[in-house]
């Protein structure tokens, strides 16, 4: 029997060393990249995560659902996505014709070095029962060895519509496991992976911010601990945070999330103050892989078409299934 425990803590480097782009060179690139788009016939989907300048010229920017229901829909001929590794693998997955391309190949995420495939399928092995919810944070072929896929905007929606007869697995994110668990009273298995960022957070550090701003509501992502989200007026996915805060009367919300939503925040909001959630030591609310990507990285890969994402096809057959999956459950 594996011991998931082992398998989880993956060490990543915590921080990204970024350097702003000069206002002329920013005017410069961003125009660039818009003609590069005319010419390819290209769509720019980001994360909220990204920095401020891919948000502003990207086409779509959303959380993980919203940024595989533009994938799905898309009739670009080229998908340039601005997110980490799985988020463009899922956009490759559901359009194998097209070419998808990403500023930088190697900005991967915890979550998904947390639950290699073939540990996944040991696991597996131990309960032929298993129904496996795999979150998108995973690679493709862990995707592939899984019944249905969700996102943090969608996985209670999911959770509640798997079979009552089978044993859930839920993998790789035992944080959002444990949420999902709370909201739908439903027992799962969790592979006791996690988000490096969203770890950082303590009760002790949230609950000095929130004494400090007594009349400011907090909003935290699901994959914080749950000392974190015990503390939260509401635990959410990116996207929902920006109705929520659109709904809000309160003029300063505390966002217990990684730091490139504040942008988002800002622009969907603007007569909103919003309060980073600090972390104990330092400001370590920076996934260092989605500020991997630059304006400049975007640039240059519009330019050459590269690099391009590219899977076997025996791989995107099985990991289509699951996707769509979620998809239609989604759209219920
Ligand atoms: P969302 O789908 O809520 O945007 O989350 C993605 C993610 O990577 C959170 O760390
Ligand atoms: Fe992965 Fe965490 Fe970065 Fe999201 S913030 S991409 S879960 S490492």
């Amino acid at each position: 029997m594996i011991d998931v425990n082992e398998i989880a803590g993956v060490g990543v480097e915590r921080h990204s060393v970024r350097r702003p782009v000069p206002p002329q060179k920013l005017d410069t690139l961003s125009r660039e990249i818009m003609a590069l788009k005319e010419k390819h016939n290209a769509v720019i989907l980001a994360h909220n995560y990204q920095v401020p300048e891919i948000q502003d010229v990207a086409d779509y920017v959303g959380d993980s659902l919203g940024l595989s229901q533009q994938a799905a829909k898309t009739d670009a001929d080229v998908i340039v996505f601005c997110g980490v590794h799985f988020m463009a693998e899922t956009a490759k997955i559901l359009n194998p014709g097209k070419t998808v391309i990403l500023p930088d190949l190697d900005a991967g995420c915890s979550l998904e070095e947390s639950c290699p495939a073939d540990k996944l399928r040991e696991f597996q092995q131990t309960n032929p029962n298993f129904y496996t919810i795999a979150y998108i944070n995973c690679s493709a072929e862990v995707k592939a060895l899984s019944d249905v896929i969700c996102t943090s905007g969608n996985a209670v929606k999911i959770v509640e519509a798997a079979p009552r007869d089978r044993d859930l697995l839920f993998v790789p994110d035992e944080n959002l496991g444990a949420w999902v668990m709370e909201q739908t009273g439903r027992p799962m298995t969790l592979w006791k992976g996690n988000c490096y960022v969203h770890v950082e957070w303590t009760h002790a550090a949230i609950t000095r911010i929130r004494q400090t701003h007594p009349g400011a509501p907090l909003v935290a992502h699901p994959e914080c601990t749950k000392a974190v989200r015990m503390l939260a007026d509401e635990v959410c996915s990116t996207e929902k945070m920006v109705s929520y805060c659109r709904a809000q009367e309160a003029p300063s919300i505390i966002i217990a999330t990684e730091a490139g939503m504040l942008h988002r925040l800002k622009k969907e909001c603007p007569d909103k103050t919003f309060i980073p959630a600090p972390t104990e030591n330092c400001a370590c609310n920076e996934c260092r892989f989605m500020k991997m990507n630059t304006l400049e990285k975007l640039h240059d890969c519009m330019t050459d078409l590269a690099p391009e994402l590219e899977l076997p096809t025996e791989i995107i057959e099985r990991a289509r299934k699951p996707i769509e999956r979620m998809l239609e459950i989604s759209a219920r």
